[in-house]
């Protein structure tokens, strides 16, 4: 009888080695030189991997090698003002993620003696730092056996493990985290995490997977079963949420400028702040009684 492997990783015994012996194969042979490869620390990994959330490796490399210039240093980046970092982030999208890297390296500067963590523990305890960012520099920075699946990740591995779209009713989001543990190459778990995100980003993607060029597609179960393209499903998204946006513009003598509004703003109603949801009935009516008040020109968009 075949020995199965542990219980996260499907198929015999054997196959997570496998798995993992020709995917940092692949990796070694096909990395892209990227400048957060070139010089591994903790600092220059924590950068990177905020910076790739949500984010391309095109779009971010000019964006870290300015930051990495400006902010060599957790104490550069914590004595800086708030405004010069979200000025070098210009750009880059998900402001949030800025805002609490300077907290963060406060915290560092001014909690820990301006030393950064050293497991991942410790990482997923500062803010913006999440069970991804964590995992992601624990493995690189410090070899610690952890998983980091983002969403390329997540493609790979349940394309490897999932033959058929009807089995993903029972391929939860806490099976995958489950095989993503039991599957990180325990000598080398930074660069695993590396090579399975890499696969995803160049050979395994969304839209257009080459599986004739994949070093994983003999055991591939999608591809094994032609239904690459239809896994992961997209039940997984979380459904849209349709909102208006609310911008206002006021133009005084020939000058525009952006007003807050809300409670202790301009216009009514709670939470009504230029991008935030509003009632559309009341942002117009907000609208026409602060151009009536104050005798102002005023321009909406809901
Ligand atoms: N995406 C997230 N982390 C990455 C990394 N270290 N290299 C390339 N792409 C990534």
């Amino acid at each position: 009888m075949t020995r199965r492997a542990r219980s996260g990783c499907p198929g015999p015994a054997d196959e997570p080695g496998v798995f993992r012996r020709r995917l940092l194969d692949w990796f070694d042979a096909h990395r892209r030189d990227l400048p957060w490869r070139a010089e591994r620390t903790p600092y220059r990994t924590w950068i990177s991997e905020i910076m790739l959330q949500q984010t391309t490796v095109r779009t971010v490399i000019p964006y870290f090698s300015r930051f990495l210039e400006r902010f060599p240093a957790v104490q550069a980046l914590a004595s800086a003002p708030l405004d010069e970092v979200l000025g070098l982030w210009s750009g880059l999208g998900y402001y949030r993620r800025a805002r609490h890297l300077h907290q963060a390296a406060r915290f560092v500067v001014d909690e820990l003696d301006g030393r950064l963590p050293t497991d991942r523990a410790g990482w997923a305890a500062l803010p913006g730092v999440g069970a991804y960012a964590s995992g992601a520099i624990a493995s690189m920075a410090f070899g610690e056996v952890v998983p980091a699946l983002d969403a390329n990740a997540n493609r790979v591995l349940t394309r490897w493990a999932v033959a058929d779209p009807g089995q993903l009713a029972e391929w939860s989001p806490a099976s995958l985290r489950g095989l993503g543990e039991d599957l990180v190459d325990p000598s080398r778990p930074g660069d695993w995490n590396e090579a399975v995100m890499e696969l995803g980003a160049l050979v395994c993607t969304a839209s257009e997977p080459s599986c004739a060029s994949c070093p994983m597609s003999e055991l591939c179960r999608a591809a094994g079963a032609g239904h690459v393209g239809e896994i992961p499903a997209s039940k997984w998204k979380q459904p849209t949420l349709s909102v208006g946006t609310a911008m206002v513009v006021v133009t005084v003598e020939g000058r525009v400028v952006l007003l807050p509004a809300g409670q202790g703003g301009i216009l009514p109603g709670p939470a009504a702040r230029p991008g935030s949801r509003v009632d559309g009935c009341g942002l117009r009516l907000g609208f026409w009684s602060l151009a009536g008040a104050a005798g102002l020109r005023a321009e909406g968009r809901g």
